[in-house]
């Protein structure tokens, strides 16, 4: 009936939903997260849905109360009925709206919101806020992203954590030389630094940058803080000179979606001065793709100026409003994927790797990508568009991941990267126990 309306309105954004928790709720698990991609903007609650605790005060049924915990990251507004009615012996009108509070104080995502440290706390203000994917290659960043960039303590942990095992692994008699590929303002050649510190290995860094902006940055880090430690290159990685082979290769040039800020093709040129035995940090990286349904995103990309180039756009985006309609198990004996599944990946140096005289690949075909994906649909549910994310390896068991169900054990509250929305054009329902195929090229 929901979907009926909405499209009727043609997604007017002024259309918001009221739910009206008068009858009991569905139990099976997951019907309930559809309306996470609504614009909730109101709840009806009456009295007659309380129950009464041991003590007679009114409380909710266990999958109110974690509904209600679950849509309080929306804000709503919760419209209490019948509170004055006395249907409940203890705590008077006042007991129902303390309840609300209580559930609303205890909510994990409003806690997430509230903890200092957490990606929820550090992105109030960008949830659902469709930004344009950087760019680092064709443009030179500016100081206040990088100044965004290094607020992020557990993206350079984990780099500082991969260098040191990398270093610890190598063979005690060699000096070690590392190239830190796009260095930005020096967080990295930091880090590999206090690597070389800790691992008690002799290595050089060398940091290599193409943003003047930044450079200027590193010249005067290099003068007051790192001094022979460290030679600086200026220049574009695919065509600097470099006085020596490096033993291990050092960059960040993840996007969202892995490869999508053009770090395959950049580092195909870097790999040129790596020993034959040298290592990239990160070793691959893989891209991961999930359908989603967001009518919040859906309106926002066809708000845009020119809605047919807003449509055929990627976005960064912290999701919030948005319920992803896939789920693990399948149908018709496990066709099926994963709730979220892997598209392709990429991995440095690339091994049988055909290269011209200069060690640069004569073409990019290499680079190019295609998957074939089906997913499990099990609630009906209208797709908006596609939920990017990546997981990086940086060497052995350290890496980098936004994978929903997996980033918190890979890289646990780091900030730097928002996954990728790739909208629809044409939204489409999807009717409940269904498959979906995804066939996509990426050249
Ligand atoms: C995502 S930023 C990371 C910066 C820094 N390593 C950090 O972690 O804060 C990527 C950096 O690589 C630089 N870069 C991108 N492509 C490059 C290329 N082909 N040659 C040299 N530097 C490049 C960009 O200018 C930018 O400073």
């Amino acid at each position: 009936m929901w979907d009926i309306i909405r499209c009727i309105c043609d997604y007017n954004p002024r259309l918001t939903l009221t739910l009206d928790l008068t009858p009991p709720l569905p139990s099976v698990p997951g019907v309930l997260s559809r309306w996470a991609a609504e614009p909730i903007r109101h709840v009806f609650l009456p009295a007659s849905t309380f129950i009464a605790n041991a003590k007679g005060y009114p409380v909710l049924p266990k999958g109110s109360q974690t509904f209600i915990r679950e849509i309080m990251k929306h804000r709503p507004i919760v419209i209490l009925s019948g509170a004055a009615d006395g249907l409940h012996s203890r705590g008077g009108e006042a007991a129902y709206l303390q309840y609300v509070r209580h559930l609303e104080k205890t909510s994990p995502s409003v806690m997430q919101m509230k903890t200092a440290g957490t990606v929820e706390n550090f992105a109030q203000g960008y949830q659902d806020y469709l930004q344009a994917p950087l760019q680092p290659l064709m443009d030179n960043l500016g100081s206040i992203t990088y100044q965004t960039f290094e607020q992020d303590p557990v993206k350079y942990e984990r780099y500082e954590t991969a260098v040191t095992a990398a270093l610890k692994d190598w063979p005690v008699s060699e000096r070690i030389v590392i190239v830190v590929a796009g260095a930005g303002r020096g967080p990295l050649v930091a880090r590999c630094l206090a690597a070389i510190e800790r691992s008690e290995k002799e290595a050089f860094v060398y940091a290599v940058e193409k943003n003047p902006n930044a450079y200027v940055t590193l010249q005067g880090r290099k003068a007051q803080e790192w001094g022979d430690k460290v030679e600086l290159l200026f220049g574009d990685m695919r065509t600097v000179q470099l006085p020596e082979k490096a033993d291990i290769v050092v960059s960040e040039l993840l996007g969202s979606f892995g490869d999508n800020e053009l770090s395959p093709e950049c580092l195909d040129g870097a790999m040129r001065f790596l020993k034959p035995n040298g290592i990239s940090i990160p070793a691959s990286y893989s891209a991961y793709l999930a359908p989603l349904s967001s009518s919040k995103l859906y309106n926002e990309v066809r708000a845009g100026k020119d809605e047919l180039k807003a449509c055929e756009t990627p976005y960064v985006v912290m999701f919030q409003a948005v319920n992803i309609l896939s789920d693990d198990g399948g149908l018709e004996n496990g066709r099926c994927g994963p709730q979220v599944q892997e598209c392709w990946d990429f991995e440095h140096p690339r091994r049988e790797a055909v290269l011209d005289e200069q060690g640069l690949p004569p073409t990019n075909t290499h680079n190019t990508r295609s998957a074939k994906l089906t997913f499990h649909i099990p609630h009906a549910g209208v797709l908006h568009g596609l939920a990017g994310y990546f997981e990086a390896i940086l060497y052995n068991d350290i890496g980098l991941s936004i994978h929903p169900l997996r980033k918190d054990r890979i890289s646990k509250d780091m900030l730097s990267w928002f996954p990728l929305f790739f909208p629809l054009k044409a939204c489409a329902f999807i009717c409940s126990w269904k498959m979906y195929r995804l066939c996509l090229t990426m050249s």
